[in-house]
């Protein structure tokens, strides 16, 4: 193999598409994706690439140092692109010790790991591939979330804006940001950061906005809107977030910080009404014959105002651009959630839980 790349989080959301696109795009790669299975994991998001040769799966915790430390040296790892997180802020305000552990010490645990492998005793990784060592990436995946709220003045984040957390799960996520640049620093371990806007597209979990809400819309249940649903956020396809990674895993300039973002801001409630008019044209339902499911709720307690990334760098430096229209990704992720209603039930049911057991056990 001439690469042996470990990528955590591999059976979420975005981790799976980060997984799907190398495994398939690079057959000289090894992939290892270690993910602990969270709720948020499942591995049915894989299910299309989960037999190719160059494909391996580890259920890990990030936090437990020993095992992440067996993993480096089993798969001889030089390449880590961090996603393992959790994710989800409006369960960060309800159990935020949980948020510090994973994103915080998890991080860590990965740091070390990787510092120990790379630096303090480099031979534990083979290097006999020719220029393997000189490789070797720690690209960490945050958010911009880490940048705080902006109000409605036409202002966006920049790779310089002042971190200003305001939730616990971006506090968790500064915090490991910091360390990732701490260990470039202190130790000269070979980072990358990126710090990207929403995503959405297939295989999201539905406790997030888009997929919660077509689901709801299908189902013709109440459509929860915290708020007026005025805040803003900047939405981006997922696979133009892979792209990305993947650019900026290979080209990236070690040590810096890249955002990433698809200069696409959209209130809360105007998409929200742009879903219920794709759903219902797709299902064949009248116009506007569900935008009573529209129910305004108590807003999230912090609720940041408005999120905006300027991703001029990545374009300028690496030629980066998202390459879906808005309407085109909607279009696309409201069929996929349509057409899929079995991978949607499966885990609303809970089901998709069992698949690891069912699948893996005796691999
Ligand atoms: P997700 O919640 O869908 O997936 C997270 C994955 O991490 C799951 O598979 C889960 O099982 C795994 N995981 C959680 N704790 C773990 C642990 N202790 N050890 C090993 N695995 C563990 O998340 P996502 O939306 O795909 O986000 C992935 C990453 O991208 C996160 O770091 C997140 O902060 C970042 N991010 C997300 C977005 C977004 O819009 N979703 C935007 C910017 C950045
Ligand atoms: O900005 C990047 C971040 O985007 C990522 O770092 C997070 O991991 C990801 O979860 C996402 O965070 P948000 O909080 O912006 O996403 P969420 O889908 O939870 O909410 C989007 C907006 O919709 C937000 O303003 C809150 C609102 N909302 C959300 C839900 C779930 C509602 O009005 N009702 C809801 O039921």
């Amino acid at each position: 193999m001439k690469r042996s790349i470990l990528i955590t989080g591999g059976a979420g959301f975005i981790g799976s598409h980060v997984v799907r696109l190398f495994v398939r795009k690079y057959p000289d790669y090894r992939i290892v994706n270690l993910d602990k299975l969270t709720y948020a994991g499942n591995l049915e998001n894989l299910r299309d690439i989960e037999n190719e040769p160059n494909y391996v799966f580890e259920k890990a915790d990030i936090c437990d140092f020993d095992e992440v430390s067996r993993i480096f040296r089993q798969y001889d790892i030089d390449g880590v692109i961090h996603l393992a997180a959790e994710s989800h802020v409006d369960r960060s305000i309800k159990d935020p010790f949980t948020f510090a552990r994973t994103n915080v010490l998890g991080t860590l645990s990965l740091l070390q790991a990787a510092k120990v492998c790379w630096l303090d005793s480099p031979s534990v990784i083979s290097t006999k591939a020719e220029g393997r060592a000189e490789k070797s990436r720690f690209y960490h995946i945050s958010t911009d979330e880490v940048y705080g709220a902006l109000e409605f003045d036409g202002t966006l984040f920049t790779e310089e804006t002042r971190y200003d957390p305001h939730s616990p799960y971006s506090a968790a996520k500064a915090s490991s940001d910091h360390f990732v640049r701490a260990f470039h620093d202190t130790y000269g371990l070979p980072t990358l950061v990126t710090n990207c806007s929403n995503n959405y597209g297939p295989y999201q979990f539905p406790e997030k906005l888009i997929p919660l809400f077509i689901n709801n819309i299908r189902h013709r249940k109440p459509l929860p809107v915290y708020g007026k649903g005025e805040n803003v956020r900047d939405w981006l396809f997922v696979e133009d977030h892979a792209r990305a990674i993947d650019l900026i895993f290979h080209e990236g300039k070690v040590g810096e910080t890249y955002n990433i973002g698809g200069f696409n801001e959209w209130k809360n409630i105007d998409l929200i009404r742009v879903l219920i008019r794709t759903v219902d044209r797709l299902l064949g339902r009248p116009e506007g014959a569900d935008d009573d499911l529209i129910t305004f709720v108590t807003d999230r307690a912090g609720h940041d105002l408005r999120y905006a990334i300027d991703s001029t760098k990545l374009k300028n430096e690496l030629g980066w651009e998202p390459s879906l229209q808005f309407e085109e990704g909607i279009e696309r992720t409201v069929r996929w959630y349509l057409d899929n209603q079995d991978w949607m039930d499966r885990v609303t049911s809970g089901d998709y839980q069992k698949y690891y057991e069912e699948m893996y056990k005796g691999r």
